[in-house]
């Protein structure tokens, strides 16, 4: 079969690539900016209409994409989006499985674990963890050798917090897929790796996060700047590029230094920079 060109010259120039969650926020870049470099992008996301939405715009920027409904849950589900994408398009080349359930009647009410519905914990992990196996599972056989993977994981998954366990704890076991996942394809050529972002300052989390919550982040950076989708997809389109072609089974932190510190020292700072001014 004749593969369709993607946009020529990029450094992903008429590779094929498989984003979910892709229909807002850090996935929608990231199918964006893969696009921009030449991929072929299945937009995948259990919403249809932001999807096409996403996919309307890639095409009308030059790109190349199809719009795919799919819940990552859902095994049948995920095989009949791999089958669509690679009869479009040919064999896949990058997968971004980033797609999470944050819900307010799921993430929302992810709060104490002595109070936590059990539904909350498994539809959680039936999509943040199952969700990204299935992805492997029915993508890496569809995969060319030499193929790239990268899931969305979140520094809630690296360290504690009083809120959210169930999320947290799905993000980690992706620190442990990423190991599996590089290990047991590893010969050919297929590499996986995950972005633990911190704050990631999409269309929900502007709306959702009140000026004082804002504020709260703030002071824990170590940077004055959060990131922005697009930092995301730009680390993700690197990531699955033949410059990183030695990088595998890593989860790389992106969180403008929220991490990186004891948070004494950054309060610390924030306070003799103010003195300062
Ligand atoms: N925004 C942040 O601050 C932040 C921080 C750390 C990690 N993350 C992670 O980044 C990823 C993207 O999050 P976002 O902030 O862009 O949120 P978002 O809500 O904008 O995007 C999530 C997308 O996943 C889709 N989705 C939900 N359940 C699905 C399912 N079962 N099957 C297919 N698609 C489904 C939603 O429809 C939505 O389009 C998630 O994995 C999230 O955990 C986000």
């Amino acid at each position: 079969m004749r593969r369709p060109a993607g946009r020529p010259g990029g450094r992903l120039a008429g590779r094929v690539a498989l984003v979910t969650g892709a229909a807002s926020g850090i996935g929608a870049a990231t199918a964006r900016r893969l696009a921009a470099e030449g991929a072929l992008v299945g937009v995948a996301d259990l919403w249809a209409a932001g999807a096409r939405r996403v996919a309307e715009r890639i095409r009308s920027a030059g790109g190349t994409a199809c719009a795919l409904r799919c819940d990552v849950s859902q095994e049948a589900e995920v095989k009949a989006t791999v089958s669509e994408l690679t009869a479009s398009f040919g064999p896949l080349d990058v997968l971004h499985s980033n797609a999470a359930c944050l819900d307010r009647d799921v993430y929302g009410r992810d709060r104490d674990l002595l109070d936590l519905a059990v539904e909350v914990w498994d539809r959680t992990m039936a999509v943040n963890v199952r969700g990204a196996m299935l992805m492997v599972k029915h993508t890496v056989p569809a995969m060319r050798d030499g193929g790239a993977i990268v899931l969305t994981s979140s520094v809630s998954g690296l360290v504690g917090a009083t809120d959210h366990a169930a999320y947290g704890t799905s993000k980690s076991a992706l620190t442990g897929l990423v190991r599996y996942v590089a290990t047991m394809y590893g010969s050919r050529g297929i590499r996986c790796n995950a972005i633990a972002p911190g704050l990631v300052m999409t269309d929900a989390a502007r709306e959702a996060m009140p000026p004082e919550r804002l504020a709260e982040k703030a002071a824990e950076r170590l940077l004055p700047w959060p990131a922005e989708p697009d930092d995301v997809a730009a680390l993700a389109a690197f990531l699955v590029s033949d410059e990183a072609r030695c990088v595998t089974g890593q989860t790389i932190v992106l969180d403008s230094g929220t991490t990186a510190h004891r948070p004494e020292h950054a309060i610390r700072a924030w306070e003799r920079a103010k003195l300062d001014r």
